[in-house]
């Protein structure tokens, strides 16, 4: 990927960055957890309905993040950050932390962070690497005793700061998507924002992403075979 000194680069990522690191992605492997499909454990219904299940579910997801290592497609995108500096852009669908381990410094987690939490009625995020696995330790308040769940983005609700995100899109020349299978809006329709203004688009991944017609180029990989060519 040869980009100009004045190129801004806009890189989404999803899943399939942080699959080598041994995080599952969400629609490959059947793509359950516990015989529930993520869709089941991930909406505001289910923090209703069962919010032990659901911090069951992210208390997994903080151990399987804590004890996983970047990889080297984290850190190519964290290099080319490095040559960029201002005129990179990093949105993420990941809740994980593997991109600023691996030197990322402006990333956006648009779906929210596994280590943060908010009271539902405060609303301030706060880090948290707590595990919560029983009904009895499941986390309140100390301020109104409300209860406090992850800091993540659910189907259904609105993902975090999308003018920041569109604002990005408008400025860059290039648009770089990593590992994720273009079936999540609005994400999925980045792409498409791109192609209105007639810039380059690039996919990278080992499989053709739904929304691939959309794409100038793919380069089928992983992110990790791929990404360090890109950087160097
Ligand atoms: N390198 C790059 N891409 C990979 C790799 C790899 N090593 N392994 C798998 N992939 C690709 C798959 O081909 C697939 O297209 O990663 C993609 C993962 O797709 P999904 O599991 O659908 O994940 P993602 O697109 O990130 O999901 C979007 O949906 O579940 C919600 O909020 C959650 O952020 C998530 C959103």
């Amino acid at each position: 990927m040869k980009l100009n000194a004045d190129d801004r680069l806009f890189v989404l990522t999803g899943a399939g960055i942080s699959a080598e690191s041994g995080l599952a992605t969400f629609r490959g492997s059947g793509g359950l957890w516990n015989g529930h499909r993520v869709e089941e454990v991930a909406t505001p219904e289910a923090w209703q309905a069962n919010p032990e299940l659901v911090w069951r579910f992210y208390s997994m997801r903080r151990r399987d993040a804590m004890a996983a290592e970047p990889n080297a497609g984290h850190k190519a995108l964290a290099a080319i950050e490095q040559k960029l500096g201002e005129r990179f852009y990093l949105c993420t669908q990941n809740v994980d932390d593997l991109h600023e381990r691996a030197g990322s410094k402006r990333v956006h987690h648009m779906h929210g962070t596994l280590f943060q939490s908010r009271c539902e009625r405060c609303a301030v995020p706060f880090a948290d690497k707590g595990i919560y696995e029983s009904a009895d330790t499941l986390p309140l308040c100390e301020k109104c005793g409300h209860a406090v769940r992850p800091h993540i983005v659910w189907f259904g609700e609105i993902p975090l700061d999308m003018d920041g995100i569109y604002r990005e899109l408008e400025r860059a020349t290039v648009v770089l998507v990593v590992g994720t299978s273009g079936s999540v809006y609005p994400a999925a329709g980045f792409v498409g924002i791109a192609n209105q203004r007639g810039i380059r688009t690039i996919y990278v991944g080992p499989e053709e992403p739904l929304n691939a017609d959309a794409f100038d180029e793919i380069v089928l990989g992983t992110a990790a075979e791929m990404l360090p060519r890109f950087a160097s």
